[in-house]
């Protein structure tokens, strides 16, 4: 696991920003994109329209596949995560709209929907690289503590913490969906490179227990620690709990300038 630590909240997404951007140029062919939805990635995802407006990247060839959606919610609703992205990243950028792809909430058959969403990552040759976020209680995806950590995308009940933390968008937590679906972990683990964006100050507990605690389903996002390739970007606030700050901050500054992606695009 990779611990990159910025001074800010804008510092470490526009970092996730060119981290993304470089994965964009470097696969001419079309990078498959693992993305995430809430409060985390907006930073993120306005440096990589600006980078798009400057001509530095081009989603022209990129295939999209979202982590989860809320059940019951149209595609047209304003608060599905369809919505969000649209608003967001795919109608700023040069992406195909036939090549973004997120769980269909509406869907009367939820099982097949998932299966039929597996088959479509695989087809698309698997996820180079799978932003994330993190949950308060330790989710990545919708994977709420107890989830398998090997399992698919599946339809998942949420938390009372995570239909609190996600209220505003629906006048209250007893409006928030009760169910999702979502990339279980194990799909999640399959994707190429993992880059978990985290910030602010409630993040620091699960960011500390994720990186530095024991490996456990009651802290979903602790299975990347098995990732074989695992980047997490943090803000001051959301690295305050770790004990090895330090060593991390050692690390990524003694980095070698050709293994810097942080650096902004020419
Ligand atoms: C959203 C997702 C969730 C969020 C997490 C953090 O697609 O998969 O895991 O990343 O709930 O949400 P925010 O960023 O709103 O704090």
């Amino acid at each position: 696991m990779e611990v990159a630590i910025f001074k800010t909240a804008d510092e470490a997404s526009r970092a996730a920003a060119c981290l993304i951007g470089r994965s964009l140029k470097e696969k001419s062919s079309g990078t498959v994109l693992g993305l995430a939805t809430g409060q985390t990635p907006l930073g993120t995802y306005e440096e990589l329209v600006k980078m798009h407006k400057a001509a530095k990247i081009s989603f022209r060839n990129v295939t999209a596949f979202n982590l989860d959606e809320y059940v019951g919610l149209e595609a047209s609703d304003p608060r599905s995560y369809r919505a969000y992205m649209r608003e967001h990243l795919f109608s700023k950028v040069d992406i195909e709209s036939a090549r973004c792809f997120i769980p269909d909430g509406s869907t009367r058959d939820p099982r097949a929907e998932c299966t039929t969403y597996e088959e479509k990552i695989r087809k698309a040759g698997g996820i180079d690289l799978q932003l994330l976020g993190l949950g308060q209680d330790g989710h990545i995806g919708f994977n709420e503590p107890s989830s398998s950590l090997s399992s698919r995308t599946r339809l998942k009940t949420l938390t009372h913490v995570t239909r609190a933390a996600n209220a505003a968008n629906f006048g209250g937590s007893e409006k928030v969906p009760q169910h999702v679906l979502t990339m279980g972990l194990g799909t999640i683990m399959e994707a190429r490179h993992c880059v978990l964006l985290a910030l602010g100050a409630n993040k620091a507990d699960a960011v500390q227990k994720m990186v530095e605690g024991p490996l456990s389903a009651m802290l979903p996002a602790s299975i990347l620690q098995m990732h074989p390739r695992c980047t997490v970007i943090l803000d001051e606030a959301a690295a305050s709990g770790l004990a090895r700050q330090n060593y991390y901050r050692e690390v990524f500054a003694g980095k070698p300038a050709w293994q810097r992606w942080d650096l902004p695009l020419d």
